[in-house]
Parts: structure tokens; sequence; C-alpha cells
């Protein structure tokens, strides 16, 4: 482990947001581009945290849209850092929305964004600090997070699908 490893606890982030009208498509629901930039700026926020450095967006997986989200709702997202490889780092993304005259919360939609550290001279990939995960939950992410980078990795045309090591078995521990 190297030596500056963090918790996800150090750098989870949440970002609370109002749909207004001028963040809506013609049936007056959330749209999905706009979503994705605040998606975009809550697991940013987490990754620099994390890696204490600048970080790009390197992909963006896995974003499903269960839910429409409605003009005037409450959209919570929350950002966690599940794992960090060499230079980059998967932050997990959960997307929660109410109304304002409801009294709960409900999910609507969660991703898997990949970031990569850049060295604030060379603006060339660094190293990331290692993440530590504590509970089930976050050691189950940890554990599968080696999956998914081999998946969007292939899928992304930056691995040979015969250089992947991991069997997708391995989901089924
Ligand atoms: C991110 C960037 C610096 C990576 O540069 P690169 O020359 O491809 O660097 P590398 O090949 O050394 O890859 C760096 C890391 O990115 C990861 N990576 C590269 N492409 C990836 C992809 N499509 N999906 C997931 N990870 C990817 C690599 O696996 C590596 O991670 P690791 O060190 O943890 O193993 C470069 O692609 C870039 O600047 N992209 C534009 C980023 C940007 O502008 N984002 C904002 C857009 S809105």
């Amino acid at each position: 482990m190297i030596k500056n490893a963090k918790t996800i606890t150090e750098s989870r982030t949440e970002m609370n947001e109002l749909v207004l009208p001028n963040d809506t498509n013609a049936l007056g629901n959330l749209m999905g581009g706009n979503l994705m930039r605040w998606m975009d700026i809550a697991s940013a926020i987490c990754a620099s945290k994390h890696c204490s450095s600048f970080v790009v967006t390197v992909s963006v997986d896995h974003l499903t849209f269960a839910e429409p989200i409605k003009l005037g709702d409450v959209v919570t997202i929350t950002a966690v850092a599940t794992r960090s490889f060499h230079t980059s780092i998967e932050i997990f993304l959960e997307v929660f929305t109410r109304g304002i005259l409801e009294e709960k919360s409900r999910k609507s939609n969660q991703a898997f964004f990949t970031f990569v550290a850049l060295d604030e001279r060379t603006m060339r990939p660094k190293l990331v600090p290692e993440v530590i995960p504590t509970t089930d939950e976050e050691k189950k992410l940890f554990d599968e997070a080696i999956v998914r980078r081999e998946m969007r990795l292939v899928l992304s045309g930056k691995m040979k699908p015969s250089d992947a090591k991991i069997s997708l078995d391995f989901l089924n521990k």
C-alpha cells in the first residue's frame, strides 16, 4: 500500500441541485446531458479530493436513467471512490431525487466515472493514492472494480480482449 492511501469517507462528495426551467426538455423533465454535467462535477470533486490533484474524465460507464426527474425536483448526487489503479481512479455515483412536497427520495440514476490524475507541472498522468475500503459494500465495489476496468478498456479499444485477465465468473462469487 502506498503511503498516502485514503479511506472512501475522506473524499465522499455530495452535491445538491434544484431542477430549474432551463435544465429541462419539452416534457418538463431534466435533460440527460444536464444531469451528466452535474455528475461529472460531483465525481471530479471526489476524484481530485482523493488524489489531491487536477483530474480529467477519461471514461463514463453504465449510466442508467431509471426514472424521469421533474422540474422543481431536488437532485442529490453522491460520489465515492471505489478503487484506484496506477494513474486512474474509478468513482461510483448515485443520484437521488425528491419532489419538494415528497417525504422520501427515490434513486433515479447511477454510473461509474473514471478519472486520470495529472501532474501539475508536466500535465501527464501521475500515480494516485490507493483506496482503502472499510465496509462490506465498499469492499464489494472495490473487488468488482477490476472487472469493470477491464471491460471498459476492452470496449474502448485500449485493451485487446485476449489480454483481459479477469473472468466474469468472478461476479458469481
Ligand atoms: C486521460 C489522458 C491524459 C490519458 O492519456 P494517455 O496517454 O492515454 O495515458 P495512458 O495510456 O498512460 O493512460 C492513463 C490511464 O488512463 C486509463 N485510461 C485510458 N483510456 C481509458 C479509457 N477509455 N477508459 C478507462 N481508463 C482509461 C489507463 O488505463 C491508465 O490508467 P492506469 O494508469 O491506472 O492503468 C488523455 O487521454 C487525455 O488527456 N484525455 C482527455 C481528457 C479530458 O480532456 N477529459 C475531459 C473531457 S470533458
